[in-house]
């Protein structure tokens, strides 16, 4: 796979302008890490690209037609007006990550709208420079497998990624919910890799998309989204509904648990519920200001208790905890409080809790965290 990374005008001063929109990364520091993560991630050819010119830009794009696979592209306020690239890139046809390092979302009303955007793959903003990392890990996402976009309700966020093993069906299932604090530049690429990474181990996966705070959802509307999810796909003709797993990474276990014990309460418990790094106990989460206040912007004016997977106990399935004890995103001791409350429940709960795994090790196929969770999921529905 070779990938180029282009980046637009004023990403020349990375480093010095506005470090604290920006960060204080320079664009050599950029290009340097950028070429290191594709190595990480097995891209055999990375090029990088920056210009302060439109017709420079578009002239970079139309030379890399037919020696590219994918590109990252950071086309900086061109984002706002350039109908020129938008063409350009719907023109060479190679797959375009559109990325943003500031949440373009949340400053002037103007950056929130994007031309390029419809001519792009994913668009991924608010994440800083590592968003050219989470753009890179989208292209090879995507360069594995297709997928089957389901969608489960009218707005845009009511979807998520079915992915097939290439054996005839029905096959047991894995929905994932991504994390992020609820906020809506965290989205489900996060969770793509692993998606994956299951059904190469021959099982389906559902990776599903949600309203999230600033997108029309949070609270019960954010639960009710995932229930919906999992309904849709347990419909799904090529997926084996008695034999399916829920798992979360972040504010995503939280939304599994509640989902797993919706469905329970139904006679349709999941086979597995798997949350990681998970926040579990969102009373805990709010008076710590977990994820800056991301619990309490969650809850809104709804009730806690509802919302709280610890005191939503028994969830009434089999839970495996998995939770780095180096977590320095969502401390493990919302790991414990939620295995305490569980088993006190009644609930069936198992616990991988280790030293050296820090909170984003879950998505990562290679790690000994994610492999250690992929076997146990594939031992509750490959059996
Ligand atoms: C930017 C956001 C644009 O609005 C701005 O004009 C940029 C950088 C970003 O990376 O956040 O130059 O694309």
């Amino acid at each position: 796979m070779r990938v180029l990374l282009l980046n637009g005008p004023n990403l020349n001063l990375l480093g010095t302008r506005r470090p604290d929109v920006y960060g204080s990364t320079t664009l050599v520091e950029l290009e340097s890490m950028f070429a290191a993560w594709a190595d990480e991630l097995g891209i055999d050819e990375v090029g990088a690209f920056q210009s302060n010119h439109e017709g420079a830009l578009i002239d970079r794009l139309h030379a890399a037609r037919g020696h590219v696979d994918g590109v990252v592209f950071n086309p900086g306020a061109f984002t706002h007006s350039s109908y020129a690239l938008h063409d350009a890139i719907e023109a060479v046809e190679i797959p375009t990550v559109e990325v943003h390092i500031s949440n373009v979302e949340e400053r002037e009303e103007w950056r929130r709208r994007s031309v390029v955007r419809p001519a792009c793959v994913y668009t991924i903003y608010g994440r800083g420079t590592d968003g050219y990392r989470w753009g890179l890990r989208h292209l090879v996402a995507r360069s594995r497998r297709p997928v089957e976009t389901i969608r489960y309700g009218p707005a845009n966020s009511q979807r998520g990624d079915l992915r097939l093993p290439v054996s005839p069906g029905p096959h047991p299932l894995v929905v994932l919910i991504h994390g992020g604090f609820w906020r809506h530049m965290w989205t489900a690429d996060t969770t793509e890799l692993i998606a994956d990474d299951l059904t190469a181990r021959g099982l389906a996966t559902f990776n599903i998309e949600y309203r999230r705070v600033g997108d029309g959802g949070g609270g019960t509307r954010t639960v009710d989204d995932v229930i919906a999810a999992i309904e849709a796909v347990l419909r799904h003709p090529d997926v084996d509904a008695g034999r399916w797993a829920v798992l979360g990474h972040s504010a995503g276990g939280q939304l599994a648990l509640l989902g797993a014990k919706h469905f329970a309460g139904r006679g349709q418990s999941p086979r597995l519920v798997v949350p990681m790094g998970a926040v579990t106990d969102l009373r805990m989460a709010i008076s710590n200001s977990i994820g800056a206040g991301a619990a309490a912007e969650f809850v809104g004016d709804e009730p806690v208790a509802a919302l709280s997977p610890v005191e939503s106990v028994p969830i009434g399935a089999s839970i495996l905890v998995a939770h780095g004890v180096d977590d320095d995103r969502v401390p493990v001791t919302q790991g414990e409080a939620f295995v305490n409350s569980a088993r006190s429940a009644g609930d069936t709960v198992d616990t991988f809790l280790e030293d050296g795994i820090g909170h984003f090790d879950f998505l990562e196929p290679n790690r000994h965290a994610w492999t250690t969770v992929a076997a146990a999921i594939g031992e509750a529905l490959i059996s």
